[in-house]
């Protein structure tokens, strides 16, 4: 299907690791949509394969042990994952860009910064070198760096600055998408919020659509329109951000709610979901999360549950709303 009213739209993506004789169910069957200029949040549970499902949009799934089983990626209407290698390097970079957790993953440490970022644009555009580098020193100023930094190490700046190089590469040529995966969550707590005010502003000045990948739902308060809920390699609940914030439907982002500490009541009574996350290699039948679902009733251990509309734009994957 042809859907240009969604800049990408993830259809039935399925991904899996080879371990040993296991396969493990990174993304299980999912299904994902995000809007032109719009910032969503992709949150759950460490291994619930939101950097996997990054990748496999990225088409940088390490093959073996990855491979993606099953599935479409549109984006701007055509099927990523059926283009060849050499397409997919020139959308990566130009077309959708990755912010890593830990900025020493994408910068070259014996490489100054500024031909970092001069290299990435010159990958993409038809410029001399030293233009390339002019308009480098311009991303690091756009990014709160001075220009006098350029010939600089990665090892010469703070987490946070090192953070801001990596956006400055992500963003040096204009993408509409970028992938943020936890951009912030080796950093300082007042680092993380100055990094994702710039990230915020950024995005609203470039004009680009953004994937926010985050355990933290307070960062998605502040920054996203939307917000999926994945568990066990699946989007659970995908809903405007207000929707899901007033009204959360599924008894599992239920339970994301409820373990957020809450200063003004008693520490005691913090929540958390009872029970561990699934064996990847092994998920339970039915729904997923019913071995640990406080209000799962007989159908959840038989038969997977529907995408409902609950709202407009408010999705749930849970027989509670069927
Ligand atoms: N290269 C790999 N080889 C084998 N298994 C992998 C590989 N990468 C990821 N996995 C497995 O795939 C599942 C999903 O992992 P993924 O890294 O996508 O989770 P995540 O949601 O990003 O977690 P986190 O919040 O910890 O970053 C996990 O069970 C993980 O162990
Ligand atoms: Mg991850």
């Amino acid at each position: 299907m042809n859907d240009q009213k969604n800049l990408l739209s993830i259809k039935n993506l399925t991904i899996h690791y080879k371990t040993g004789g296991n396969i493990v169910h990174a993304v299980d069957n999912l299904d994902l949509d995000l809007g032109h200029g719009e910032t969503l949040g992709f949150v759950g549970e460490t291994g619930a394969g939101k950097t996997t499902t990054a990748l496999g949009i990225m088409g940088l799934i390490p093959n073996p042990p990855g491979k993606i089983i099953n599935g479409q990626v549109f984006f701007k209407g055509e099927d990523l994952l059926k283009k060849k290698h050499k397409e997919m390097r020139s959308i990566r970079g130009k077309e959708i860009a990755m912010i890593f957790q830990d900025p020493m993953t994408s910068l070259d440490p014996v490489m100054n910064v500024g031909d970092q970022i001069a290299e990435m644009i010159r990958i993409h555009e038809q410029i001399t070198k030293d233009k390339a580098l002019e308009k480098a020193e311009v991303m690091l100023e756009t990014v709160g760096i001075r220009k006098d930094r350029s010939k600089d190490y990665p090892h010469q700046f703070s987490g946070g600055m090192k953070q801001r190089v990596g956006i400055a590469i992500a963003l040096a040529c204009n993408p509409k998408l970028i992938i943020a995966d936890e951009p912030t969550t080796a950093l300082d707590v007042t680092i993380q919020a100055q990094v994702l005010e710039l990230m915020k502003s950024l995005k609203e000045k470039y004009d680009t659509s953004m994937i926010l990948i985050t355990h933290d739902l307070g960062i998605v308060a502040e920054i996203c329109d939307k917000v999926a809920i994945m568990y066990a390699g699946n989007v659970v609940e995908y809903s405007d951000k207000n929707s899901l914030y007033l009204n959360p439907l599924h008894p599992y982002t239920n339970g994301l709610f409820q373990s957020i500490p809450d200063i003004e009541k008693d520490v005691d009574k913090l929540n958390t979901i009872k029970g561990l996350a699934p064996d990847p290699t092994n998920l339970p039948k039915g729904c997923t999360f019913h071995p640990r679902c406080p209000k799962a009733l007989p159908v959840c251990s038989e038969k997977k549950p529907d995408n409902v509309m609950v709202e407009p734009n408010h999705y749930v994957k849970c027989f509670l709303y069927n």
